[in-house]
């Protein structure tokens, strides 16, 4: 008997499972937050079910943060990044958060300089402030960051995974949802009805500046993974 299964149809599947899954997306503008925090702005983010408040205060360059995302799985992990060089996941200067080995949340940093391990480590920005929670199926981190003087947007990418290992989060899938998990955030254009539209591809919210030395953007790296691993 022939055999049916072809990675093109698994695939094809899967990103279908993902497409129909994220068509429920919440609105950001409803969601409040315990402990008194609140947040002058919002985004809808466009993959991977998640969303992100902040605050902006030009004066000191401090940006405040929560951000909300379903983990893969209920003991998996939630992460945030800002990336100075490049679109992806290399470089990011990550805040991950998931339950601790005692059962409460942490937030840890993560420079993040290539896929192949993600070492915990001081990340290019202070982080002033930070915690985390887990409840009705999202985890949110919040934090404070004292970001360059005169930053005006930057390069956000974000990220869920499903296990982590004595304190190291484990890697996350690589299906469309994760990779298209990029764009940039103004921080201080008005927005457009309420959400900034990032988007979608790699080739829109490529960098306009020079890629870091080593040629590769992150794009490229993501593109480049993918087609070592087969999924393209
Ligand atoms: C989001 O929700 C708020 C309040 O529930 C509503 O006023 C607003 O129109 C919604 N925006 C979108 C884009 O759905
Ligand atoms: C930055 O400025 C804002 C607004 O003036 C203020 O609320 C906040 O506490 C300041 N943050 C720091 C770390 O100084
Ligand atoms: C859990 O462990 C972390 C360190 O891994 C510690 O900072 C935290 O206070 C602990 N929480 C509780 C409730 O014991
Ligand atoms: C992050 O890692 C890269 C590559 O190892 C290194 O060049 C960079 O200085 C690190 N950044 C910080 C803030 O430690
Ligand atoms: C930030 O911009 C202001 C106004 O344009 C300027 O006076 C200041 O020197 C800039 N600061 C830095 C660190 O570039
Ligand atoms: C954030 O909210 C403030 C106050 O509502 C608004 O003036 C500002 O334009 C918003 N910033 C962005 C980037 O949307
Ligand atoms: C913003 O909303 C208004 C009213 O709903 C609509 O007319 C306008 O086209 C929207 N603008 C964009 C850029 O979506």
């Amino acid at each position: 008997m022939a055999a049916v299964s072809s990675p093109t149809l698994i695939l094809s599947l899967s990103l279908m499972t993902i497409l129909i899954s994220q068509a429920h997306s919440l609105n950001c503008t409803s969601q409040k937050f315990t402990s008194n925090k609140l947040y002058e702005n919002c985004t809808d983010l466009p993959s991977l079910a998640s969303y992100l408040h902040w605050t902006y205060h030009p004066a000191n360059s401090t940006l405040s943060i929560a951000f909300l995302a379903p983990p893969a799985h209920s003991d998996g992990w939630i992460a945030w990044a800002i990336n100075p060089t490049g679109t992806g996941m290399v470089g990011a200067q990550s805040l991950i958060a998931f339950k601790d080995s005692n059962g409460s949340m942490s937030v840890k940093t993560y420079n993040i300089s290539s896929y192949s391990s993600i070492v915990q480590s001081k990340i290019l920005y202070d982080v002033l402030d930070s915690s985390a929670e887990n409840s009705g199926g999202l985890m949110r981190i919040f934090a404070m960051l004292a970001l360059p003087k005169n930053m005006t947007e930057l390069n956000q990418v974000w990220q869920v995974g499903s296990s982590v290992t004595k304190g190291m989060p484990n890697k996350h899938e690589f299906q469309l949802a994760n990779l298209m998990a990029k764009g940039k955030l103004e921080l201080t254009k008005a927005q457009v009805n309420g959400t900034t539209a990032p988007a979608p591809g790699p080739s829109v919210t490529a960098p306009t500046s020079p890629a870091p030395s080593g040629g590769d953007s992150g794009a490229d790296k993501d593109d480049a993974y993918l087609k070592r691993n087969k999924y393209i």
